[in-house]
């Protein structure tokens, strides 16, 4: 930092909680330990955390610091959203309405509507509309405590479309991933004759955009052996891979994840036994989306199971048009809390330090320590807790992102 730059004091907070920090995603009982300080406070000198620590225990600060006095406030890491869809033209809203009355979304999707309704609205943007959609986007998911956030393109899968959504992202310092296995656009004559065109023609510039490549494994979209050739392809590029699977349908998306290394394999709401034991005994996460299966109004995924069989699970918004327009990573934790029967430290856990793990950035972000970046979200309430007990409610006061107070 220069020397004008005066460091950030949030003092006199009601409480302070931290997940444990490790160097590997938090599994089994150290997912539900987190250290929770009262009345304390969090320095922060230009972008990064100085110190935390109880308010008797605060040094004398010399040189310039400004003050925030947290009174009635609570202080978490700043939240990690490891799985969006963020980039997007249009809306699904008539869908939205259309499903309320008893229509499918697979059934929409099948019909040509769904995901490629969105691809018409996307391709149309313009690369202006896409930056400017992103960052709406990010703005929402700022307010609701959300400091880092990765972002999927998917909904334009053609090769301008695609490249311009990562960058957008990019731009609005988002994690950019390669989703070009999302759906099989209207122009083409079959999913292999999609992935020829995309592999060739499309991976060559995203592999330099993007941090991760990810398909939609899935009945009426890609299948384990399309999916493996995207990821096989991606891999070889250099991107890491993560996988949409198990969404209505064990398609055989674990036991991919886990023979290739994948990060992550995200939604598993129709995960069973096997997988389960699979996905325990690997290294890959388990990307948990309770809003997605809220919206489209199916099973929860085996979150507790999970969990107890020693599974690394994160949770993440899975915000989108379609299946999932929810931004709030607090709403998904009441959700965790309410349906997934994680306790309120183990939904913490799993959307700041195992989402970072997912996004390889758990050395800098998810916890409130020295050296960590100073992200911090600072929630309305006499507990921290508050943030899976307060369904729906105004729990996020106040964000700090790299120091800065927003
Ligand atoms: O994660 N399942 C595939 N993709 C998204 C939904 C995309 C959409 O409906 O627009 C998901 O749920
Ligand atoms: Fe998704």
């Amino acid at each position: 930092m220069t020397a004008t730059t005066p460091r950030l004091l949030l003092r006199d907070l009601a409480q302070l909680a931290t997940p444990a920090g490790t160097d590997a995603p938090l599994r089994g009982a150290a997912l539900g330990e987190v250290d929770v300080r009262e009345d304390a406070f969090v320095l922060c000198d230009g972008e990064a955390i100085e110190a935390v620590g109880r308010m008797r225990d605060l040094p004398a600060l010399d040189g310039d610091v400004l003050e925030l006095d947290c009174r009635g406030l609570c202080a978490v890491p700043g939240l990690v959203d490891c799985h969006t869809h963020a980039v997007f033209g249009g809306d699904r809203v008539d869908e939205f309405s259309l499903r309320a009355g008893g229509a499918s979304y697979e059934e929409l999707h099948a019909a040509g509507g769904g995901i490629l309704s969105t691809v018409r609205a996307t391709r149309a943007a313009g690369d202006d509309g896409l930056r400017a959609a992103v960052e709406l986007h990010r703005s929402w998911m700022l307010r609701e405590g959300t400091t880092t956030f990765e972002a999927k393109s998917g909904y334009g899968l053609d090769r301008e479309t695609e490249l311009a959504s990562l960058r957008a992202i990019r731009e609005a310092g988002g994690i950019p991933t390669w989703l070009g296995a999302h759906a099989v656009p209207p122009e083409f004559d079959g999913a292999d004759a999609y992935l020829e065109f995309a592999l060739a023609e499309v991976l060559p510039e995203a592999a330099g955009l993007a941090e991760a490549a990810d398909v939609f494994l899935e009945r009426g979209a890609f299948d384990a052996a399309q999916a493996r050739r995207y990821l096989e392809a991606c891999r070889d590029a250099g991107l890491a891979l993560r996988i949409h699977g198990d969404q209505f349908t064990e398609s055989g998306a674990i036991p991919l994840a886990v023979e290739l290394g994948a990060r992550s394999v995200d939604h598993l709401e129709a995960t069973r036994d096997e997988g389960i034991r699979t996905l325990a005994s690997s290294d890959v996460v388990g990307v948990l989306l309770p809003a997605s299966a809220l919206f489209l109004d199916r099973p929860m995924p085996p979150a507790r199971r999970l969990v107890d069989a020693g599974a690394a699970v994160a949770l993440a918004t899975d915000f989108n048009p379609g299946s999932a327009f929810c931004e709030s990573l607090p709403l998904v934790c009441s959700l965790a809390a309410t349906q997934l029967h994680l306790s309120p430290v183990e939904a913490l856990a799993a959307c700041t330090v195992n989402a970072a793990h997912v996004l390889r950035r758990a050395d800098r972000i998810g916890r409130l320590a020295p050296g960590y970046r100073a992200d911090v979200t600072l929630l309305e309430a006499p507990d921290w807790r508050y943030l899976a007990y307060h369904l729906g409610g105004r729990v996020v006061a106040r964000v700090v992102v790299g120091g800065e107070l927003r």
